[in-house]
């Protein structure tokens, strides 16, 4: 007899178990969100969780609270007002294990079963896995250079009883585009007016590599309806599982409840450490040298991709984020194109078969250019787009 619920079927056939499996040896991955290991500052944190061990009392191993650790929020405060014009307090910011748990919590907070949700296609596969679980009716709307299609979006409002907007408007996962100022206004306007709650992911809002930033959606936002999610996974590490969220009163005071119901709280430790780390490095010049080394990778593999990918590729120049996305023409079939070129050129990349809750758009893929080195860029690409011409001339792999 299967005891598993049904909802966790849909959660199971999400392909985001496949992201995370251990490469074999000699294999490139281009497959996975990683950043570079290399630049972790891994002697900071180490020195940081030294002097948390020595200064602090025997209490820093007890439970706290289900907000997070006050000084780390107040840090958040005052660092979201800086760069994401993002006025909050620190009662109003909980740290979360990862902004993949801001997601799911914002999902169980939302969504019953069969509510609309809207999420761009393609989207964050992690998020996708998330909201599967609470069994939406997605919708999804068409991502374009400049953001989301809002005049799709707005058919889809009328149309349909929506509760939920997902969005990534800084360098999306998986296209890195970003949204312009005026779809980020258009947005919260609609969303106000249908009445829908907005939730803005902003983890790969500080890796910019050239132009300006642009303000959050939720920086407009005077309703209260932007649940803000973002995490120091990209920017530190993500074996520290540290994310946080912040969002009014009204949907706050839930969201904390249910963050006491899944985990009691994040880890004191880690919080401790991390904090320690703030007060004696400057993130943002961590940040500048993250952002230095990856826009080179990021140069490295469009450079590579214009001398080896086939003529009818498509492919994003991204001004920051972690992914470029690359399109075949209609009809070819990147599982199928994944599955068969990994035996001989061991380059793995995400199809993008599982970044649409639709599953219908077979043609694209999207590849990191943050986690390997410059020479295993140059190589995978190289191997990749030989590999791509040689299936579009074989034809073995369209549908
Ligand atoms: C858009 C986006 N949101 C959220 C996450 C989750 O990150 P974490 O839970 O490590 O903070 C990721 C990870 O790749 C991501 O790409």
């Amino acid at each position: 007899m299967n005891h598993v619920a049904s909802r966790v079927q849909r959660t199971s056939n999400s392909g985001l178990d496949k992201l995370f499996q251990t490469a074999k040896a000699d294999q490139i991955i281009f497959s996975a969100g990683y950043p570079d290991a290399n630049l972790f500052p891994q002697k900071a944190l180490a020195q940081a969780a030294a002097t948390t061990f020595t200064t602090s009392s025997q209490n820093l191993l007890q439970y706290k609270n289900s907000l997070g650790l006050a000084s780390l929020r107040e840090k958040l405060v005052a660092r979201t007002a800086d760069k994401d014009n993002i006025k909050t307090d620190a009662t109003h910011v909980m740290l979360t294990q990862g902004a993949q748990q801001g997601i799911d919590l914002a999902a169980r907070l939302i969504l019953n079963e069969n509510d609309g949700l809207i999420v761009e296609g393609p989207t964050y596969i992690g998020a996708l896995a998330a909201f599967q679980a609470y069994e939406p009716t997605f919708y999804e709307v068409p991502i374009e250079a400049d953001g989301m299609n809002v005049e799709i979006l707005e058919k889809i409002l009328k149309q349909h009883n929506i509760k939920m907007i997902y969005t990534v408007p800084d360098f999306q996962n998986p296209t890195g585009a970003v949204m312009s100022l005026a779809k980020r206004q258009r947005v919260l306007e609609l969303a106000n007016e249908y009445d829908v709650v907005i939730l803005e992911d902003g983890t790969y809002r500080d890796l910019r590599y050239s132009g300006e930033s642009l303000p959050t959606i939720k920086s407009f936002d005077t309703q209260g309806r932007v649940i803000y999610v973002s995490s120091f996974s990209k920017i530190i590490a993500p074996s520290l599982r540290l994310g946080w969220l912040t969002a009014e009163d009204h949907l706050f005071k839930d969201l904390l409840n249910l963050k006491s119901a899944a985990d009691i709280e994040s880890s004191n430790l880690t919080m401790s450490i991390l904090n320690e780390y703030l007060e004696e490095n400057e993130l943002d010049d961590h940040i500048e040298i993250l952002k230095n080394n990856y826009r080179e990778k990021k140069n490295a593999m469009i450079q590579a991709m214009k001398a080896y990918m086939p003529r009818n590729a498509k492919f994003t120049d991204p001004q920051g984020g972690f992914f470029i996305w690359l399109t075949m023409p209609t009809g070819f079939d990147m599982d199928r194109f994944s599955d068969q070129q990994l035996i001989n050129t061991n380059v793995r990349f995400t199809p993008s078969t599982n970044l649409y809750p639709s599953g219908s758009i077979k043609n694209g893929a999207r590849i990191n250019f943050t986690g390997e080195s410059i020479s295993n860029i140059k190589l995978g690409i190289q191997k990749l787009g030989e590999a791509l011409s040689q299936a579009w001339q074989d034809q073995t792999v369209n549908v």
